[in-house]
């Protein structure tokens, strides 16, 4: 397994001149699972990692990965592995160079190179310029040179963007594989459908606060999802949710039941005697709840405590 670290944000703040770009985000982000940090573009992602990543200081508030400071860690190559946006690289290196440089200053074995060209799908392009990369084969590199420690924390800033579809399929596997070996994940995103297959839990960005934060499942509030059911005899299903009283709606798709999950509206059909042709739980698409979130027009319980623990 391994080391993976707790992630923390402690009223995160950071002011350029008039813009408050991160306004005191407090999260916690655990080993062991896929996070995704969503928010629309300006939203303050970038910064939030960059203050992490100790690239750029907080006005106030602190962040620390397994309670230090990123200054304070001393093999942080090997604690704590990276990729921003707009990752730099020169172009007339090769990609085995570019990271050999890298595992050099740190200290790190030259075979490493190798090993992480391969974890992530470049070994056929070690000897190649990293000039001619598609935007696709630089995320790649970037996620190599954040392997290249072997590190137990793994920081991406929007890893999906320039991955064709294929690509993002890679992603999600490889990300989900890193986080089952213990690994602390936080990935970026602008779109949660992009990453809604990937990530276990979820910290959500609106204008540098916090509107959300906890699992993916617990984004949508369980009163807001219905049972749709349908049975070869729909007119003998209406009429057993009539007789129990149960408020429902008849669609072209089926019948909507609100109020009562599906192992109870299976139990009423199975009492009165019907059988059922399909029984599904149906929520608002994530995407859309997402938006709404970030659009300010939905609150989310998770959103309403303030640093000191206390409801807004
Ligand atoms: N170096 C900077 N100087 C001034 N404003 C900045 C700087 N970096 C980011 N910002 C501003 O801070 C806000 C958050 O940006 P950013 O963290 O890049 O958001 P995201 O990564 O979520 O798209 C934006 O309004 C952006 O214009
Ligand atoms: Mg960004």
């Amino acid at each position: 397994m391994a080391d993976g670290l707790v992630l923390d944000f402690s009223g995160v703040t950071k002011r350029f001149g008039a813009v408050t770009a991160v306004a005191g985000v407090t999260a916690r982000v655990e080993p062991g699972r896929v996070t995704g940090f969503l928010g629309p573009n300006g939203a303050g992602k970038t910064t939030t990692l960059r203050i992490l990543l100790g690239l750029i200081g907080a006005t106030s508030g602190s962040a620390t990965i397994g309670g230090l400071r990123y200054a304070e860690l001393s093999h942080p190559l090997q604690t704590v592995g990276a990729v921003l946006e707009a990752s730099s690289f020169h172009p007339g290196r090769t990609a085995a160079n570019h990271l050999r440089v890298y595992a050099q200053a740190a200290g790190i074995g030259i075979d490493r190179v190798d090993d992480v060209l391969g974890l992530v799908g470049l070994a056929d392009a070690a000897g190649r310029k990293i000039g001619g990369f598609s935007l696709g084969m630089r995320q790649r590199l970037g996620l190599a040179y954040a392997l290249l420690g072997d590190p137990g924390v793994l920081v991406l800033d929007e890893p999906a963007n320039g991955l064709d579809p294929e690509g993002i399929r890679w992603l999600r596997e490889f990300l989900r594989q890193l986080a089952q070996e213990g690994r602390t994940v936080l990935v970026s995103s602008h779109m949660l459908a992009e990453v809604q297959q990937t990530v276990d839990a979820l910290v959500v960005l609106s204008r540098g606060h916090v509107v959300f934060q906890g699992e993916l499942e617990d984004l949508v509030d369980p009163t807001e999802y219905a049972t749709v059911v349908d049975a070869p005899d729909r007119g003998a299903l209406a009429d057993a949710l009539s007789a129990a009283d149960v408020p429902f709606e008849i669609l072209r798709s089926g019948i909507t039941v609100r109020g009562l999950d599906g192992t109870e509206v299976g139990r009423l059909a199975a009492d009165a005697g019907i059988a059922l042709s399909s029984l599904q739980r149906r929520g608002p698409a994530l995407e859309e709840v997402f938006l709404e979130l970030v659009n300010g027009q939905r609150v989310h319980a998770s959103a309403l405590v303030t640093d000191s623990g206390e409801t807004r």
